[in-house]
């Protein structure tokens, strides 16, 4: 089973970007966890900063791969094209986010992807790609 997870922009800098929001844990610290945790799983891991490059890793996967993991960050409240690029595909698409977006400004109370995605896991923390990663496994076993 092929998994991706794609981090949208300055989630590069999880684990010194606003710890008290994000926490103090880099992204590929937490990758490892994962792959323990899911062993059976090939996951793979992509981060850009840019919108377009967003977008051509999900056509590149959203044909071939079982399930796609994506927290498009700010882009989430603002980008119609990632928007576009979910629905185009037929890769099944969960929305993460790590803080509660509902907690915070209202900016980030509206998602304009949640509607092309299967759900939307929001203020978990980094566990919420955990929880993705399980409900993509067992979706594809039932
Ligand atoms: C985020 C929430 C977004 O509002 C924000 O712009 C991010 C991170 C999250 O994981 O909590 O960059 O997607």
């Amino acid at each position: 089973m092929k998994i991706q997870i794609i981090n949208g922009p300055n989630l590069n800098l999880l684990g010194k970007r606003e710890t008290s929001i994000y926490g103090s844990r880099s992204f590929e610290d937490f990758l490892e966890v994962l792959k323990t945790r899911f062993p059976s799983v090939e996951l793979n891991y992509y981060q850009s900063n840019v919108e377009g490059e967003i977008i051509n890793k999900l056509h590149e996967v959203g044909f071939t791969f079982d399930g796609i993991v994506l927290n498009a960050g700010a882009y989430t409240h603002t980008s119609v094209a990632i928007h576009d690029a979910i629905g185009g595909i037929t890769t099944p698409v969960v929305e993460v986010h790590i803080s509660n977006v509902h907690a915070r400004e209202e900016f980030r109370h509206k998602s304009l992807i949640t509607s092309k995605c299967v759900g939307m896991l929001t203020g978990f923390g980094m566990e919420g790609y955990a929880m993705a990663v399980t409900f993509l496994i067992n979706k594809e076993k039932n």
